[in-house]
C-alpha cells in the first residue's frame, strides 16, 4: 500500500527512483511522483495515474541531474488520486519534500493547529501535514527535527525525507509500515520492498518500529527516538532479480500461477524428513500442542480463505476447535481468549495492518502466535513466537495465487504435525497423507498444464460478458469457492458470489435465471450426492453449470453443462487443486475483458492501512 524509494549516491537519481517505483507499483498505482535535491533546491514532478503518466511528464519536464531523491507510488487513502494529492509533499517554504506510506491518524488536529499558525495546505492528504509540521519545527538539524515531529504524529508511517539545506542527506523512519535500507557502495537506498533494491544491492537493513535512519552517500546511521545510535545486522537477499521479472509471460499473475509447483516443492519438501513433518526451530512443544483447547486463525483476503480451509483440515485431524476470523473484525470484536490457546496468523506479505494488529491483540492476551508468512523478516514474522515460511518467492501480481496455495500446504502440515503430537494419527493414515503432500507439487503441475490446454480459455471467452456468477460447494469445496470467487471479482470486475451449496435454496436461488453461470465445486466424496442434488436444483431454474470434480466422477457430467476434472486426492487436500482451474479461468476472463490483470483497479497488494 504505497511504495517508497529513496536514493543517495553517485548515479543520476531519477532513473534509479523510477526503476524502484516500477518494481513497487504493485503496492499502489493511482498516482506517483519524484523529488530530487540539487544545488540547494528541491524539484518535484507528480502525476495522476500509473507510472507511465509520471514517465511521460518527466519527459516534458526534465528534472536537473541530481544524486539525491525520493519517489512514491500511491494507493489513495486521504484525498482522491490527483496530481496535487500525489507524493512527495512539500512544506510551505519548500525546504523539505517527503514521501509517506501509512496513515497519520491525528492529522486533522495537527492541521487545525498548523492553520492557526498560518500554514496553508495544497492537498487533502494526511501526509502534507507531516511535511508542514517538519518545516514548522525545523531547526537546521534533520534528525533532531524528525524526533520532534514524531512526538506529535500518531499513526502508521514509513517516511522518506529530503531537505534543500542538506543535499548530502536522506532521512527515513518507520512505524507500522514497512521500510528497508539498501546498502550499496558509495550509494544507499530506502525502499518499501526488496525488488526495488535488487538491481543495485543485495545487502540491506530491516528497520524496526521507531528507528530513524540518516543515509549519506558513504554511510548509514540509525538512531532510536532519543537519538541514541543503534547497531543493526546486515541481511542479504538470497533470491535472484529475475524472479521479479515476467520472463516472457504477459502478466505476473500467469507466471506466478505456473510457479506453483516449484513454490510448493520448496515449501513442502524440506519439511518432510524421514517420514515425519519437521518444523525446524519451532518452539511449540508436543506438550503445548497436546494441551491446546482452541485455535484462532486470523488473516485478511485470500489468506483468510486459506484459514477457512485450514479450519476444516485442523478440526478433522486434530479435533481441536478452530475459529477463523477476518483480522479487521477480530481486532474490534473484543475476542475471548483462554488458557492453552494458539493464534495462527496467515499473511503473504507479513505487513497487512489489520492482521498485524490482530496478532498484537492476541499476543497481549498471552496467546502464543504461530504465523504462516511469505516475506522473510516482515513485521508479522518478527512479532510471532513461531514462524513457518511459505517459500513461494516474491509475489508481484496483486491477486495472490502461489501465496495462497503454499499457505494451504503449510496448514496441512501443521494439522498433521498437531494430530501426530496428539497421538491421533494412525501410522497408515500418516503415511497416506505424507504421500499426498509429496505429490502435491507434481499433481499441481499436471492440473495447470491440463488447464492451459485451451479449454478453459475458450470457456472464459464464452462467458466473459456475463456479469454475475455463482460458485457453490460444500465443506472444503465451499471454502475453495470463496477464494475462486474472489479471484474472479478482483481481476475481472465480474460480480460473483460464493455460496454454501446447501444454503442456496434459502433465498439466493431466486437470483438464478436462464443462463446464469454457476460453477459447482464437487470434490468432497462424502458430500458428492448432496452436491449433485444442488446442481440439479439450479439446473432446473435455467443455470449454466460448470462442474469441477475429480477424475472418475463421470456421473457429474450427466448433470452439468461443462466439467473440469482434477486428479483424485484425499478430500482434505482438494482445495489445492480445485482452485487452480479457477485461477486460470479468472485470468482468461480478465484478459478477454481487457482488464489490467496484475494491477486491478482500486486494489493494492500490501494493505498497510486499516
Ligand atoms: C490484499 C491483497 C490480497 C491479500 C490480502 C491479505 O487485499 O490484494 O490478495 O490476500 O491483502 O494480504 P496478506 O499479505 O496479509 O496475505
Amino acid at each position: 500500500m504505497c511504495g517508497i524509494v529513496g536514493y543517495i549516491g553517485m548515479q543520476p537519481a531519477v532513473p534509479v527512483l523510477m526503476a524502484g517505483l516500477k518494481s513497487l507499483e504493485y503496492r499502489g498505482y493511482d498516482s506517483a511522483g519524484v523529488s530530487v535535491c540539487v544545488s540547494d533546491e528541491i524539484y518535484t514532478v507528480k502525476a495522476k495515474g500509473d507510472l507511465s503518466h509520471l514517465e511521460a511528464k518527466l519527459k516534458e519536464t526534465a528534472l536537473p541531474e541530481a544524486t539525491l531523491g525520493i519517489g512514491h507510488t500511491r494507493w489513495a487513502t486521504h484525498g482522491a488520486p490527483s496530481d496535487v494529492n500525489s507524493h512527495p509533499h512539500m512544506g510551505r517554504k519548500g525546504i523539505v519534500a517527503l514521501v509517506h506510506n501509512g496513515i497519520i491518524e491525528n492529522y486533522l488536529e495537527l492541521k487545525a493547529e498548523l492553520m492557526e499558525k498560518g500554514c496553508t495546505f495544497q492537498s487533502e492528504t494526511d501526509t502534507e501535514i507531516v511535511a508542514q509540521l517538519f518545516e514548522y519545527l525545523y531547526d537546521g538539524d534533520m534528525v533532531g527535527t524528525l524526533r520532534k515531529v514524531l512526538q506529535r504524529v500518531h499513526g502508521a508511517y514509513a517516511l522518506g525525507i529530503i531537505c534543500k539545506d542538506h543535499p548530502d542527506q536522506l532521512l527515513a523512519v518507520r512505524k507500522d509500515s514497512p521500510l528497508l535500507v539498501g546498502l550499496g557502495k558509495e550509494e544507499n537506498f530506502i525502499a518499501s520492498d526488496i525488488p526495488a533494491l535488487l538491481s543495485y544491492t543485495r545487502d540491506y537493513y530491516l528497520l524496526n518500529d521507531n528507528e530513524i535512519v540518516l543515509l549519506k552517500r558513504d554511510g548509514v546511521s540509525i538512531f532510536d527516538l532519543d537519538g541514541n545510535p543503534i547497531e543493526k545486522e546486515v541481511f542479504h537477499v538470497s533470491w535472484d532479480a529475475s524472479v521479479a521479472e515476467k520472463e516472457g509471460y504477459d502478466y505476473f499473475m500467469m507466471k506466478e500461477i505456473m510457479e506453483q509447483p516449484r513454490a510448493l516443492q520448496k515449501t513442502i519438501s524440506p519439511r518432510i524428513l524421514e517420514g515425519n513433518i519437521n518444523f525446524e526451530g519451532i518452539g511449540l512443544t508436543e506438550e503445548m500442542i497436546a494441551s491446546l483447547r482452541r485455535i484462532h486463525i486470523v488473516a485478511c483476503g485470500s489468506a483468510w480463505h486459506a484459514g477457512i480451509v485450514g479450519r476444516y483440515v485442523l478440526e478433522k485431524l486434530t479435533r481441536i476447535p478452530v475459529e477463523v476470523d477476518i483480522a479487521s473484525e477480530f481486532r474490534y470484536r473484543d475476542p475471548i481468549f483462554g488458557e492453552n490457546e494458539l493464534c495462527i496468523v496467515i499473511s503473504q506479505s507479513g505487513e497487512t495492518a489489520d492482521t498485524l494488529a490482530a496478532l498484537r491483540l492476541a499476543k497481549q492476551a498471552g496467546v502464543r502466535i504461530l504465523s504462516i508468512v511469505n516475506v522473510v523478516g516482515s513485521s508479522i514474522a518478527r512479532e510471532s513466537d513461531d514462524v513457518i515460511y511459505t517459500w513461494a518467492g516474491p509475489e508481484i501480481a496483486v491477486a495472490t495465487t502461489k501465496g495462497y496455495t503454499t499457505q494451504l500446504s503449510v496448514l496441512y502440515m501443521i494439522a498433521l504435525y498437531f494430530a501426530k503430537a496428539k497421538g491421533l494419527l494412525r501410522q497408515e493414515e500418516e503415511k497416506m497423507y505424507l504421500e499426498e503432500l509429496k505429490l502435491l507439487p507434481e499433481k499441481t503441475s499436471q492440473v495447470l498444464h491440463a488447464c492451459n490446454s485451451g479449454s478453459i480459455e475458450a470457456l472464459a471467452k464464452q462467458l466473459c460478458k456475463r456479469e454475475d456468477f455463482f460458485i457453490i460447494g460444500r465443506g472444503i469445496d465451499y471454502a475453495a469457492a470463496m477464494e475462486s470467487s474472489l479471484k474472479l471479482k478482483e481481476i475481472s470486475y465480474i460480480h460473483s458470489e460464493a455460496y454454501a451449496a446447501g444454503e442456496l435454496k434459502h433465498g439466493t436461488i431466486s437470483l438464478i435465471e436462464e443462463g446464469t453461470p454457476v460453477i459447482a465445486i464437487a470434490t468432497q466424496s462424502t458430500l458428492l450426492e448432496k452436491l449433485v442434488s444442488n446442481i440439479k436444483e439450479v439446473k432446473a431454474r435455467g443455470a449454466y453449470v460448470i462442474a469441477i470434480t475429480e477424475e472418475g466422477n463421470s456421473f457429474v457430467a450427466d448433470v452439468a453443462d461443462e466439467v473440469i476434472y482434477i486428479p483424485k486426492a484425499t478430500d482434505l487436500f482438494t482445495a489445492s487443486y480445485n482452485v487452480l482451474p479457477m485461477q486460470i479461468f479468472a485470468y482468461h476472463v480478465a484478459v478477454a475483458r481487457g482488464c489490467n490483470v496484475d494491477k486491478p483497479r482500486n486494489l493494492a497488494k500490501s494493505v498497510t492501512v486499516e
